[in-house]
């Protein structure tokens, strides 16, 4: 960075802070990964100087003879992956990739079901405060009293409610999601069926989460997750799916440009293909399988540490815990875990009784971590760590007569986090976990 250093000293200084940061804590949001320096290069090239509105092939710029190359490389990459038949890889994250596939089938008002944002589904699924819900008769369909999904309600809403897309989806639901279920009930209302596997994308082409591709119309996905690339996403179209409607491919190409955007970032498409390379490598499936079995190792441990865990565990990467029975806010939780060096977040729960700016719950996972090479010893150390914070907050808080209601003011909470010696103490032992497993920079075969 001897450039950025040389031209502006601030935001030099500030990434150097936040490399700081991710080197010396524990990285448990789900959503996120650390991309190699293969994919930053790329990223950070000299294609993001290109204009290249249109596709490969069909531009309205001149000077494109390998921008064309560099996207048709990462959408023929995606193909074959995922085995479908059409790859659009220009959306430039995953709410404008979800979005094109609204604006390519349904006119404002259609219906479309999804899994409500406060059962684990995400905004761009039909949530009220998102355009999808706002231009959209959203129907949104909820989890049972055991956290999981209910298909057989599912098929009733979807009979009543005769949705044009259904979209099967998650940010906070830990199990496999049953595709040929979704696909029979999308069938009987003869809807599109859309899976968002923007969490799931780098389990399931490493084969340790259930591929959607036969039981689909569409798949779109988030490249920056388990599938550790850069921020971005891709709209795939399957077999299935061009069987149902032949002209879906087209729909949807039209639908992202120049439905919604303008010129493509090519140097993020470039960072896709790397990232594709790299998640062939058979060393990429070997840290999927990881990432799994960590996540099962960590919800077992706190299981046993008497922790809720929704739906009583885990299929995937991701964890969520319900913090009602030890009686303090995912807040106060997830603030303490940050000061400790574990970065979470906090999240709603199925059937939560608190509002969700100050919910029960927390959500956590194992890409980031995995991705650094920590194992099942590591994953005990850290579900250890995790209670002995969470039993401190509970101890402190009644020690110091902190209230329900109290603990919703941040400066109560600080008081409450600021005085636990424990905290400051598992602080050094994670800066000391972390200086053992570097963040890589390559991810190799
Ligand atoms: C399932 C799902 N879909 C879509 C998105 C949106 O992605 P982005 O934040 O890149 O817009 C997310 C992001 O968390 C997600 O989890």
């Amino acid at each position: 960075m001897k450039f950025l250093k040389r031209t502006d000293r601030e935001i030099y200084e500030l990434i150097r802070q936040e490399e700081k940061r991710q080197r010396q804590t524990l990285m448990m949001i789900p959503s996120e990964n650390t991309a190699s320096k293969a994919v930053e290069e790329a990223v950070g090239s000299s294609l993001g100087n290109k204009y290249a509105e249109g596709y490969p092939f069909k531009r309205y710029y001149q000077g494109q003879e390998h921008v064309d190359r560099v996207e048709d490389l990462a959408r023929d990459r995606a193909k074959r992956m995922y085995g479908v038949a059409h790859v659009n890889v220009q959306p430039y994250s995953g709410s404008p990739a979800n979005l094109s596939i609204y604006l390519a089938l349904l006119s404002p008002g259609d219906t479309v079901m999804g899994l409500s944002l406060a059962f684990g589904g995400h905004l761009t699924h039909g949530a009220p405060v998102s355009i999808t819900g706002k231009f959209f008769r959203s129907v949104s369909y909820e989890l049972n009293e055991k956290g999981l999904i209910d298909y057989s309600e599912l098929r009733k809403m979807v009979q009543e409610n005769k949705p044009k897309l259904i979209i099967a989806g998650i940010t906070a639901y830990p199990r496999f999601l049953d595709w040929k279920k979704f696909s029979s009930i999308a069938k009987e209302a003869d809807a599109y069926l859309m899976a968002d596997i923007a969490h799931l994308s780098g389990l399931v082409i490493a084969g340790v989460y259930p591929n959607p591709t036969p039981y689909v119309d569409i798949i779109t996905t988030t490249t920056h997750k388990t599938l550790r690339g850069p921020r971005g996403a891709m709209v795939m179209v399957t077999d299935k799916g061009m069987k149902k409607d032949p002209d879906l491919a087209a729909k949807i190409d039209k639908a992202v440009f120049p439905g919604l955007q303008g010129g493509p970032h090519i140097n993020t498409i470039a960072g896709i293909a790397v990232a594709l390379k790299e998640a062939s490598f058979s060393s990429f499936r070997k840290y999927a399988a990881r990432v799994v079995e960590n996540a099962k190792v960590l919800a077992e441990e706190l299981s046993r540490s008497g922790f809720n865990l929704i739906s009583g565990g885990t299929d995937c990467h991701l964890i969520l815990l319900d913090l009602r029975n030890k009686g303090i806010l995912g807040n106060t939780a997830a603030e303490a875990l940050e000061r400790a060096g574990i970065i979470v977040n906090k999240n709603s729960v199925p059937f939560d009784t608190n509002p969700p700016f100050y919910p029960s719950g927390l959500r956590l996972g194992t890409p980031g971590i995995t991705s650094r090479g920590m194992g099942k010893r590591e994953m005990k150390r850290i579900a250890a760590w995790i209670n002995d914070v969470v039993g401190d907050l509970v101890l402190l808080k009644k020690r110091l007569g902190i209230s329900d209601i109290e603990e919703r003011k941040l400066s109560v909470r600080n008081k409450l986090i600021g005085s636990s010696v424990r905290i400051k103490e598992i602080n050094r032992e994670i800066k000391k976990l972390c200086r053992h497993f570097p963040i890589k920079e390559q991810y190799l075969y």
